[in-house]
């Protein structure tokens, strides 16, 4: 590179190829040797860094390089025997260069690998979030499903309004006023799931470079969602009252925090609940510092123990954003989540959805609708809690047994997590591939926090398996801590994003 020469007729980027291609013809770079980066070829030759991409498509399209995802540029090892099967360039290795770099996180891994576990019992996924199946009331949304198809088929596959059915946006906000008064049918959007209602709300408020605060631990897909919005998310720590008040005031002193997400009743993955003492704080905070909060009310509804608490809206509704779904408890497959909103703020989520995906399926919100008007919301979460509560004690009990000695774990509520920190600094991602050697999978702490843990944590999560399933599942993992311990070598520092 330091013979290219700008005064030439032949354009830099085919200088910059040549130059490459020579060093590979003569052996100066070896098959399977890491070239620079884009960044860092760029810097090298003085050029932009689309045109070093550009010179790397080319060497790709004439197979002398070749790029392998998240790791980097490699000159191509030609098999003898790939080259006498004359195997065919990839196609599509152009594309590594024309993208944008890499950007997957942690997060994406994780939840990456959570997918992938979810359709399987071996490993037993304690790591996977899902509800039980065998447990959604297939029976009634058959006969619902039915009913609606044979009284207003051609509207169930026609686009609905942005803001959602609206027979099914009134049994929202009166299931809302059941909780104690969440907000009206005109404050509430129908959304694609919870998770698309976090990521429109973020979006209506998040800038790049803002800053956002979460719990830490909290949930992946709202630490992503805020992540998305090209804001820094700073964690505020959570104990057995919830999140941490003193802790969060500490960081409005030293950031301007836009928005602050939590869960403040049966929090993904501790399962408690903000204590009542805290939640009035925490409302008079956002009043005096204007600040948005992003309420996840997902779990709410799957209570097996405590006080029943109205969701935090209640207290603040100009500012708190509300956000819940049917997906933990009647169906995931639904994909019916809702948003409620007070304001300005709610115009611009109402624009989001529109941009996002113009309207949640008709059919799945004409199904909820006539689900809870009929009252079957209810009955079924009478059905579905006293199982969740069974599996939540096999879960505890096993951990006592198991892992006592050395873990401590939440002590959930409700919901369908537990959060489990280990006394000791193991390294997460050893001890997760020694558990899935030994049959189980975890979802690591490190994923559920938006900083650098300092201890090794993980979200045991008891909704989708049986009471069995759970109890061989911690036998296993307390298997893989304990191997992990003993040829323990010092913890290496987490990768986040
Ligand atoms: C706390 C929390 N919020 C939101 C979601 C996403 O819910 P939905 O399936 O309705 O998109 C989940 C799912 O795991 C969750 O745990």
């Amino acid at each position: 590179l330091s013979y290219l020469n700008r005064e030439a007729a032949q354009p830099l980027i085919g200088q910059i190829v040549d130059a490459f291609a020579e060093a590979i013809d003569s052996g100066e770079l070896s098959q399977g040797e890491k070239l620079p980066t884009t960044r860092e070829l760029a810097e090298l030759a003085g050029v932009n860094h689309l045109t070093a991409a550009r010179a790397y498509r080319r060497l790709a399209e004439r197979g002398l390089v070749t790029a392998r995802v998240g790791r980097g540029t490699f000159v191509r090892a030609a098999s003898a025997e790939a080259e006498a099967r004359g195997s065919a360039p990839d196609r599509s290795s152009w594309q590594l260069y024309a993208l944008p770099e890499e950007s997957e996180t942690y997060g994406d891994r994780i939840l990456t690998e959570m997918f992938r576990h979810a359709g399987a019992r071996d490993p037993i996924p304690l790591m996977v979030g899902y509800p039980d199946a065998g447990l959604f009331p297939v029976e009634q949304i058959r006969r619902i499903s039915a009913a609606i198809l044979e009284s207003e088929p051609e509207r169930a596959l026609q686009y609905t309004d942005v803001e959602g059915v609206p027979e099914l946006r009134e049994q929202l906000a009166l299931l809302g006023e059941r909780r104690g008064g969440v907000g009206g049918a005109d404050e509430t959007v129908v959304t694609s799931g919870a998770r698309q209602a976090l990521t429109l709300a973020a979006r209506a408020i998040l800038r790049p470079g803002d800053v956002a605060a979460c719990e830490s631990p909290s949930f992946v897909g709202v630490i992503e969602a805020l992540r998305n919005t090209g804001a820094r998310v700073l964690p505020v720590p959570v104990d057995d009252e919830g999140l941490d008040l003193d802790a969060l005031e500490q960081l409005l002193r030293r950031h301007e925090v836009r928005l602050l997400a939590v869960q403040p009743r049966l929090h993904n993955p501790t399962g408690v609940d903000l204590s009542p003492e805290r939640r009035r704080r925490l409302s008079e905070l956002a009043r005096r510092r204007g600040l948005f909060i992003l309420e996840d009310g997902v779990y709410g509804d799957l209570r097996f123990a405590g006080e029943r608490l109205p969701p935090l809206r209640t207290l603040a509704p100009e500012h708190v954003i509300y956000v819940d779904s049917l997906s933990k408890s009647v169906g995931s497959g639904l994909r019916t989540g809702w948003v409620v909103a007070t304001g300005p703020v709610l115009d611009r989520i109402v624009r989001e959805k529109r941009n996002d995906d113009m309207t949640s399926p008709t059919l799945p919100q004409l199904i909820a609708a006539r689900f809870l008007a009929a009252g079957e919301y209810e009955r079924h979460l009478e059905r579905i809690i006293p199982i969740h509560r069974e599996r939540c004690e096999a879960l505890i009990e096993a951990i006592e047994s198991e892992l006592g000695t050395i873990a401590s774990a939440s002590r959930p509520q409700g919901g369908a997590h537990v959060w489990v920190r280990l006394h000791d600094r193991l390294d997460e991602q050893v001890l997760y591939a020694e558990a899935v050697r030994q049959g189980v999978s975890f979802h690591p702490g490190g994923a559920a926090m938006p900083e650098r843990p300092r201890s090794t944590s993980m979200r045991l999560s008891f909704g989708l398996l049986s009471p069995d399933e759970i109890r061989e599942g911690v036998r296993r993992l307390a298997r893989a801590v304990r191997t992990v311990r003993k040829t323990r070598r010092p913890a290496k520092a987490m990768p986040i994003a």
